[in-house]
């Protein structure tokens, strides 16, 4: 943790947050008449961009996104809010959690559609990652908030790690034993 001394280089988490609203057109839904998923990937994107970018004062990438589950389906006419915030800062890379909530006009009624978190990366002129300004936790929240998200950053290098180490027998037979009890036929 900083001193109060290197405070300046430091920017609070409200300095960055952002929320998005946007209606849902007929020309975002899919044959099922329902919004495309696509459709609410692009807005979080965009509203993790436009966080990290205000928290670093620099372009930014996204470098990944951690969990996408669409938890109720969204229905055209209704307006969709992203709410974002700065979660979490590393040297050059910060994590942006996004809530996505979607409200019916007429009824008032509120579904809860996602929570996702975005890493992004902040880059210089030249593209090469840049640091970024510390965070400010000014509350429970924000205190609990980066918690989780480091916590969530370990799972996932453990994750990577393991999916790196998945190893397949060499022998073809092992193969098709290991399927035995898949829904999948091997022809060969
Ligand atoms: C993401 C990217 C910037 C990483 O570049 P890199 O040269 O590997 O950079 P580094 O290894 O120095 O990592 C930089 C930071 O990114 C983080 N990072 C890199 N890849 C990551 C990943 N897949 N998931 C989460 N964090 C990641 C690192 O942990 C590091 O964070 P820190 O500085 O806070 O410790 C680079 O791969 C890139 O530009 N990718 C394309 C991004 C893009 O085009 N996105 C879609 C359109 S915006």
């Amino acid at each position: 943790m900083s001193t109060l001394a290197d405070q300046s280089t430091y920017k609070p988490v409200k300095f960055s947050e952002t929320v998005i609203t946007e209606l849902m057109i007929p020309s975002y839904s899919n044959f099922g008449g329902k919004i495309h998923g696509g459709i609410l990937l692009s807005l979080m994107d965009k509203v993790a961009y436009v966080c990290a970018a205000k928290h670093a004062g620099n372009y930014c990438v996204t470098a990944s996104i951690d969990t996408v589950d669409f938890l109720q389906p969204v229905e055209v006419g209704e307006l969709v809010s992203l709410m974002a915030s700065v979660n979490y800062v590393g040297k050059t890379s910060l994590m942006v959690g996004i809530r996505v909530i979607s409200e019916n006009i007429k009824t008032n009624v509120v579904k809860h559609t996602n929570t996702s978190y975005f890493t992004m990366v902040a880059k210089d002129e030249q593209n090469n990652p840049v640091q970024i300004p510390g965070l400010i936790l000014e509350n429970k929240d924000q205190v609990r908030r980066f918690i989780e998200a480091r916590r969530r950053k370990e799972i996932k290098q453990n994750y990577k790690q393991e999916l790196a180490d998945i190893t397949i027998p060499a022998d073809f037979e092992q193969c098709k034993q290991l399927l035995a009890n898949e829904r999948c036929a091997v022809m060969s």
